[in-house]
This record gives C-alpha cells, structure tokens and sequence, in this order.
C-alpha cells in the first residue's frame, strides 16, 4: 500500500515537472504572439512575410496565399494572432488545472474529487474551442476524452466516499475495542489515550510519514486488546503477580495477535502487528516469540516505549507512579536492550512533546479517545 503510493508520487512528480515546462513553453509562444500582435498592428509589409510569420508561430497548420486572398491581409494576420494567444491562454488554463492535480497527488491528496471533476468538464469545453482555430479532428477527438476522464474522476470521488466510510467504520471499531479492552484490564484511566499519543509523537521524530504515524496512533489504541482474554482476578489483581500469574500475562500479546488474526484492513492489520510485537524487545528476552532487532516491526518497537513509559509514570493498584524524570532515565538506560536505540533516540528528541502529552491527558482529566 505504502510501497504504491511512494511509485504514484516519484511518477507524479515527473509529469508535474513535464506538464510545468509545457506550461512554460505555451506562456511564452503566448508572449511571442503578443509581441506579434503589437508589431502587427503597427505593420505595413508585404503578403508573404505576413504569411511566413503565421506558419513560424502555429504549430498544427501551413498556411498558403489562397488561405487569405480574400481578406485584408493586416485584418487578417490580426485575427489569426489574437486565436493563437487566445488558445494558448486556455492551454495555459488547462495545464494549470493538471498541475493543481499533480500537486494534490504529491502531497498525498486524493485528486478523485467532484470538484476536480466538475473542473476537468469546463476544461473539455474549453479545449474545444481551443483546439477548434489549431486542428478540427483534434478538437473533435479532445472533447470526448476529457470528458471520459471528468466521469473518471467522478467514479473515482465517488470509491473515495466508499473508502472514507470504511475507515471511519474501522476507525469506530478500534476506538470501542479500545475502551473495552481498557475497562477490562483495569489500567489507570487514559493509559492506552496516552500511549497511542506518545506512539504518534515518536513516529512523527523517527521519521516515519504523517500518513504512518496517524495509523499508529489509531493502531497502538489496540495494543493490549489480548487481555479480553485474560482472567479478571489477574488483571485485577491489587498487589504483585506471582510468576505464574505474569506467565498468564504475558500471554496477552499472542492473544492480541490471534483475536486479529482473520480481520480485515491495513489499520487492523497494524494493530494486529503492534498488539503482537510491543512487549517484543532487541535483545530477544521479550515475549511472545523472543523476536530480535529489526525482527520487530518498527510499529512495535515504537509503542514499546511508549507503553513503558506510560506504565511508568503512572499509578497502579500495587505501585505508586514514577517520577518523570526517573522513568525517562530507566527508559533509556534501557536502549540497544529493552528498546531500540533508533526510536530511543526520537523518544529522548521528541520528550518535551511527550511530557506535554502526559500533562494534557493525565488520569485526573476525564476524557474519550475517540480521534478529533
Ligand atoms: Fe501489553
Ligand atoms: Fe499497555
């Protein structure tokens, strides 16, 4: 999916810097043929160099003396260089609206929209009557295909609505599954709020897209969605775990794992990623599957921290809540071990940001993680 849209992009960017020197070329055989339209009306020459500087200056037609026999030749020269600079400025128009199209692709934008639609209509117009004074055949051939390509956008505005709806839905799944999940394992009011926001805020300073880093903070919201399965009296437990008790913990990532095994979704999919993998650490000692190194996916080793740190900082039924500043130090006395030492480095950058984070959704605040 990523993959894809990285290719749409490199390729958009070759024909938006295409479509820009088109445009440049037509902007300046438009300024030319103003030039000629000024030396024309101040002109008192013969036929022939009149008709030689028609065919320097059009692109798609020859013109020959029967062609304006009829007409005074000044009239005549006049006209034909006010519909070339006339055509221009709608190929001028025209190359402006592919270029706002490109521009919205490179930024990740949907293009498929009815505005875009209505838009590439009106250039279907008017590149007829452009393309009328250039070549006859052309024109007749332009107009269907723009046409054709506005009810392609509107098809496509149409699949994106769809899309939208899907993830809207997806995203409403993730969020009761969440809360659920939350009211289950008894973890301090915002916890996963506060781990989804630390996730995003690591991925945004490690690098990682604003498209990537917003499926994480939806998708970490799922991290610990394994302890559905976990026996209350454990989860609930007001004091220490016994080893055999933590053994049944730990179980809840490949839980978390199986539970989403079957569902569908590139967000669900990254949870099931993120809920498998963030107790996972580089050393090989984390759990369920001992994974090493880049073995763990970036999305887990991201909201390993964060998950840490949250459960540091604050209070549970058998601890007090750590000390900012102490939780931060253990964090990365842990890195190349517990954690990563590449998200280490965008945790301890990005601390502030984390720190203000924590302050705005401390547990005393009652407040929905439902995203904005
Ligand atoms: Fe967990
Ligand atoms: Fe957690």
């Amino acid at each position: 999916m990523e993959e894809t849209r990285k290719l749409i992009v490199r390729h958009s960017n070759r024909i938006y810097r295409l479509f820009w020197l088109a445009a440049l070329v037509f902007i300046l055989l438009t300024v030319a043929a103003v030039g000629g339209l000024v030396y024309l009306l101040a002109f008192d020459g013969d036929a022939q160099s009149i008709i030689d500087m028609f065919n320097s200056i059009s692109l798609f037609s020859h013109y020959d003396e029967s062609d304006i026999a009829e007409f005074d030749l000044r009239t005549f020269a006049i006209i034909v260089d006010a519909l070339f600079i006339f055509s221009h400025i709608m190929f001028i128009l025209f190359m402006n609206l592919l270029i706002k199209v490109l521009k919205q692709i490179r930024s990740s934008e949907t293009p498929f929209t009815k505005d875009n639609a209505k838009r590439l209509r009106r250039a279907a117009f008017l590149s007829v009557i452009a393309l009328l004074f250039y070549n006859f055949i052309i024109a007749i051939v332009a107009f269907p295909v723009l046409m054709l390509f506005s009810a392609l956008f509107e098809y496509g505005a149409y699949l994106q609505a769809k899309a939208d709806e899907t993830s809207r839905i997806q995203e409403e799944m993730i969020v009761s599954f969440a809360e659920i999940t939350e009211n289950k394992s008894a973890q301090t009011g915002n916890h996963v709020k506060r781990v989804s926001e630390y996730s995003q805020i690591i991925a945004r300073q490690y690098g990682l897209t604003e498209e990537e880093c917003e499926r994480i903070r939806l998708a970490s919201t799922m991290h610990d969605i394994g302890k559905l399965l976990i026996p209350a009296e454990i989860l609930e437990k007001p004091a220490r775990l016994t080893d055999e008790e933590f053994a049944v913990i730990k179980k809840h990532s490949g839980y978390g794992g199986e539970l989403l095994e079957h569902v569908e979704g590139d967000i669900m999919q990254l949870a099931r990623t993120i809920a498998l993998d963030h107790h996972e650490r580089p050393d090989g000692r984390g759990y369920p599957e001992g994974k090493t190194g880049d073995g763990i996916s970036i999305e887990g080793r991201i909201v390993a921290v964060a998950d840490v740190y949250d459960a540091l900082t604050s209070r549970r039924s058998y601890k007090q809540a750590w000390d900012p500043n102490e939780a931060y130090s253990e964090i990365v006395k842990n890195t190349g071990t517990q954690f990563d030492e590449g998200v280490i480095e965008a945790f301890k950058t990005a601390y502030p940001t984390i720190e203000e984070a924590r302050r705005r959704y401390a547990d005393s605040k009652e407040l929905s993680f439902i995203p904005a």
